[in-house]
């Protein structure tokens, strides 16, 4: 695949081959985000085992930018303890990406706030565990 414009091979990659995409049958954390610069949105499904995200899926209503920084988030995180993927910035997404162009940076932050807060999700889960409702 050639360079197309200001983004990389892997951004198009991504973006046309998004990984992990769709939603996480048994998921125990999940996050909404929005961008509200340009109204782009994001849901993040985590399965957390033992601290560990053995699982993860996304949907991103967004630009190609935002998309491509989703999937690679869940590449990055895939198999990774809570508190080294806590760490991941939005930044390191953009580079693993082989970065994006300047005006398209905040795009990636969706995947860092997703991120986080779907792990406080869980945290919040833990502390509350979900009960059957009541009939
Ligand atoms: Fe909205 Fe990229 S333009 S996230």
């Amino acid at each position: 695949m050639t360079q197309l414009g200001p983004y990389s091979e892997k951004v198009m990659d991504h973006f046309m081959n998004p990984r992990n995409m769709g939603e996480l049958e048994g998921a125990n954390a999940i996050a909404d985000v929005g961008n509200p610069s340009c109204g782009d949105m994001m849901r993040l499904y985590l399965k957390i085992e033992n601290n560990i995200i053995t699982d993860v899926k996304f949907k991103t209503f967004g630009c190609g930018a935002a998309i491509a920084s989703s999937s690679m988030l869940t590449e990055m995180i895939k198999g990774m303890p809570l508190d080294e993927a806590l760490k991941i910035t939005n930044q390191e997404v953009a580079d693993a990406l082989g970065g994006l162009p300047p005006v398209k940076i905040h795009c990636s932050l969706m995947a860092e706030e997703a991120l986080k807060a779907a792990v406080e999700n869980y945290e919040n889960r833990k502390k509350e565990p979900i009960t059957a409702k009541a009939s």
